[in-house]
């Protein structure tokens, strides 16, 4: 996993708890990589993991609600990163298709160790809802409903999002309210 989700993820806790939360996440976590990350890295992705799993520990939070809030935060962090990616369309129903086509082809290009995942979309009922079956070996689920939110608030749209598991992955139903 890039070193930039390692390095955003700690950024959002020492924001909200301070340095000595990631100190001491840090040190639960018992690292390879010793919590030294550069965004440009490439790191194991279970450190990801355990440091979630510890931060849910010392702040008593679930893990489902901790991995979608870093979810929101990641993509405003993405977005700053890469603006160019964003300013593709003002349409967030259209951004959204354009993960799979386009962004996350362009990540590749940038990164070419990072392991993304799979989306399939469709419009099959209305234009105002998209269809988005999300893909993956590591079940970030709750990471990507966060990134949709994430996305849905920086265009400013009033929406909702439904979740139904599918054998194949996770289907995110969004829906724009005009
Ligand atoms: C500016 C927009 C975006 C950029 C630059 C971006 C870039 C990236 C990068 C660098 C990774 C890490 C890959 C790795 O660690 O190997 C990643 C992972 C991921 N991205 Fe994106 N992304 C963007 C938008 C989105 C959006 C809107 C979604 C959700 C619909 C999304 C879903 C995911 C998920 C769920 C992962 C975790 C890996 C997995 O589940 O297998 N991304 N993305």
């Amino acid at each position: 996993m890039k070193g930039i989700i390692f390095t955003e993820f700690l950024t959002m806790v020492e924001q909200a708890h301070g340095l000595d939360m990631v100190d001491t996440i840090i040190e639960k976590s018992d690292l390879p990589s010793k919590g030294a990350y550069t965004t440009v890295g490439t790191y194991h992705h279970t450190e990801i993991v355990a440091l979630v799993t510890n931060l849910g520990e010392e702040t008593s939070t679930d893990l489902d609600t901790l991995l979608y809030t870093f979810g929101v935060y990641l993509f405003s962090s993405l977005a700053k990163a890469h603006p160019e990616f964003v300013d593709i369309t003002t349409e967030p129903l259209d951004f959204l298709e354009q993960v799979e086509t386009y962004i996350h082809v362009e990540v590749r290009k940038l990164y070419p160790e990072a392991d993304l995942p799979t989306f399939r979309c469709s419009r099959p009922d209305a234009r105002n809802q998209l269809h988005m079956l999300y893909i993956s070996n590591k079940h970030m689920e709750d990471v990507c409903e966060g990134l949709i939110v994430g996305c849905m608030q920086h265009f400013g749209a009033d929406h909702t999002i439904k979740r139904e598991q599918t054998d194949e992955g996770e289907l995110f139903i969004i829906t724009c309210n005009e």
